[in-house]
């Protein structure tokens, strides 16, 4: 029996109904990747969006139309869709949309944590996934942080000597060799978490996460970190860059990401973005 676990971990995918920026139409770009995604043959278990499905979901008064609009087009796919929430997420409408959409049979279990953050573990086939919500206050978005809480429980679960975790989250919980992401974009208490995983390397398959918009690769004490790229917009990440970098390179990515054999397994994949149709451009 083929015991590996397959999935697609996408993320920052910033939908909206206009354009975000200058020649990014993140809605039509979303379309593509999610024909990217179906014109995959091989098996898919489910789909891992690592948060920022929209562009301006987390403001007062949002109505949750894009997110839902997001989350309509990417089950259409017909595969179980999980998410982490990110800084510009609809937290409400993210968490009612999970519950909502997964086969009968599977399980969301929910992980301790200050209330009204979406953190949860869930099980495919032996494996065991877990995915926290470091987004603390306004204060110090887009930096993140991870409650007293989810630590506690994160520690708890890992205790477990007959579990391995697949760890899902929206910001890089360590430093990216990049100035400006490390000052202004990591999870503050990062360093604690990681030392939390050390402590059990050996049970941690990977941390996987966004927010960089760029695939990044990272070993550090045994335990690997990976991001996947956006569809909406790509930020170079280089050591120097003193502030966000915005790319609008017409391109969109996601992991084809293989969990078998004690391996963990990360193929990039991409398509390149084709102009929106003509009414679409003309409506931007
Ligand atoms: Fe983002």
């Amino acid at each position: 029996m083929d015991r590996a676990i397959r999935f697609v971990h996408i993320s920052d995918t910033h939908w909206a109904s206009d354009a975000i920026a200058p020649g990014i139409d993140s809605k039509s770009r979303f379309d593509q990747l999610c024909d990217r995604i179906a014109a995959i043959p091989d098996p898919i278990d489910f789909i891992f969006h690592t948060g920022d499905w929209v562009h301006r979901g987390h403001l007062d008064g949002d109505t949750g139309y894009s997110t839902n609009q997001a989350w309509d087009r990417l089950q259409q796919l017909g595969l179980p869709v999980l998410t982490a929430v990110g800084n510009h997420d609809h937290r409400q409408v993210l968490s009612q949309r999970l519950r909502g959409s997964l086969p009968s049979d599977w399980q969301i279990h929910s992980v301790d944590c200050e209330e009204g953050r979406l953190a949860y573990w869930f099980e495919v086939r032996g494996e065991f996934f877990l995915v926290l919500d470091a987004r603390a206050s306004r204060q110090i978005d887009p930096r993140g942080e991870l409650c007293a809480r989810q630590l506690a429980a994160v520690g708890k679960l890992l205790a477990d000597a007959d579990r391995h975790w697949t760890i899902f989250m929206h910001y890089p919980p360590i430093e990216l060799d990049c100035e400006w992401i490390d000052r202004t974009m990591r999870i503050e208490n990062g360093h604690q978490f990681h030392e939390l995983l050390a402590l059990h390397s050996g049970r941690v398959r990977g941390v996987f996460f966004g927010h960089v918009h760029r695939p990044v690769s990272c070993l550090k004490d045994s335990i690997l970190y990976v991001s996947s790229g956006s569809s909406a917009m790509h930020f170079p990440n280089m050591p120097g860059d003193p502030q966000a970098i915005m790319q609008s390179d017409p391109l969109a990515l996601a992991n084809y990401i293989c969990i078998r054999d004690g391996m963990t397994l990360v193929k990039t994949q991409w398509t390149i973005l084709s102009d929106p149709p003509s009414d679409r451009l003309d409506a931007l």
